[in-house]
């Protein structure tokens, strides 16, 4: 074939080609979503702007490095829905509508715990204090490092702000049938 012999002769038509086909892939990976998907900077129905406690403990979630280990995202793969999920029903995979009020975001690169966007509502608060005391307490061979000075400090302010901005997580899907650990 003619046209393919060119890629062996010819580096500039090669890298002209690959740049074509690298902007293709770009632009529907990035710009084409924004145009097609609806949900796309409105909030949802159940969003609510974050309280000045809920704003501090997003600050403690990045302080602390919460994002290197914990991801906050469900994908559209069974794995996620069913890991995620409650009492027998699939959490509902994240939109973009979900993240409307969260600037940075932290949807999270890397899994090395499990993925908090269902978290909220899931355990209750003297859960979390043991659980950030020390992980190993309740689930055996953790890996998570304990954070007993999110609760030792300033009245355990930072640890109140920091779970009440985890009980946020996936509230505003209202997706849980029998509802939850309330506060
Ligand atoms: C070194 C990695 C690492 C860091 C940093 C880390 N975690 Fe974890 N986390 C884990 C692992 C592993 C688990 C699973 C075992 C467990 O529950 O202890 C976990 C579990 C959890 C759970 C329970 C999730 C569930 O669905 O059962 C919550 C909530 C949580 N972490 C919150 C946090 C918060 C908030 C921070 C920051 C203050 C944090 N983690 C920092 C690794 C980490």
């Amino acid at each position: 074939m003619k046209m393919l012999e060119k890629f062996d002769f010819n580096a500039g038509f090669f890298a002209a080609c690959a740049l074509l086909i690298f902007l293709v892939g770009a632009t529907i990976t990035t710009a084409y979503p924004a145009f097609t998907e609806d949900s796309w900077s409105k909030p949802n129905d159940g969003l609510h702007q974050y309280s000045e406690s809920q704003l501090n403990g997003r600050e403690v979630y990045k302080r602390e490095g919460c994002w290197y280990c914990h991801t906050q995202q469900i994908r559209t793969l069974e794995p996620d829905t069913k890991r995620y999920g409650w009492r027998g029903v699939d959490a509902p995979i994240s939109v973009p509508s979900e993240y409307v009020n969260d600037y940075p975001h932290f949807l999270g690169t890397r899994r090395i715990g499990p993925d908090l966007a269902r978290v909220g509502g899931k355990y209750d608060k003297s859960w979390h204090r043991a659980h950030f005391m020390n992980p190993r307490d309740l689930v055996p061979g953790s890996i998570m490092p304990p954070f007993p000075w999110l609760i030792a400090d300033d009245n355990g302010r930072d640890f109140d702000d920091l779970v009440n901005y985890l009980q946020t997580l996936g509230r505003s899907r209202d997706w849980r049938p029998a509802h939850d650990y309330e506060q």
